[in-house]
């Protein structure tokens, strides 16, 4: 069990699904300093909104689940990628994120808080520059009590399914 890191920032904006997939939004903050030592949150970390495994496989079961991992006491659901903080709200439009501010998409702008963690993933190669890994983790209280990072680009440790299972 670890604590948190300090001064961890991430940007994001309210939206809902039926909100105009091209209205922009104005990003606001979410202080982890502030809003963690209260909470009990899962983050998921993901390489990228809109890539193919992120939005087929990974994200949309945390958002069918919900009403799962809020009958286990999660208070918010916080879904990062190093994207800017539009495109993320337009990724969680097309996901039809309903939760009305439970799961919220977030960025982690250039992935500082990814690598705070040693969870970066480069995929410069790609013509997609560093990235967050693929990972989820529970933070209770400002405390890491269950982190799972994938080893490839699969999903597995970090679905929806085996961090309901760690709950
Ligand atoms: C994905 O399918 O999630 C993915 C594709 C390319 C780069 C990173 C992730």
């Amino acid at each position: 069990m670890s604590e948190f890191p300090k001064n961890t920032k991430f940007t994001y904006v309210k939206s809902e699904p039926k909100d105009d997939i091209l209205s922009c939004g104005i990003p606001i903050p979410y202080d982890c300093d502030k809003e963690l030592p209260s909470k009990k949150v899962v983050i998921v970390g993901a390489p990228g909104a809109f890539t193919p495994t992120c939005t087929a496989d990974h994200v949309p079961p945390y958002i069918s689940k919900a009403k799962e991992f809020k009958a286990k006491g999660v208070d918010q659901i916080i879904v990062i990628t190093a994207n800017d903080p539009f495109v993320l709200s337009a990724w969680s439009k097309a996901l039809k994120n309903d939760s009305d501010g439970f799961i919220i998409f977030a960025s982690d702008g250039n992935s500082e808080f990814a690598k705070k963690i040693g969870y970066d993933l480069d995929l410069t190669s790609k013509g997609m520059g560093v990235r967050n890994a693929r990972f989820a983790m529970v933070v209770d209280h400002n405390k890491i009590v269950t982190s799972e990072k994938e080893s490839d680009t699969g999903v597995s440790v970090s679905s929806a399914e085996n961090i309901l299972s760690k709950l």
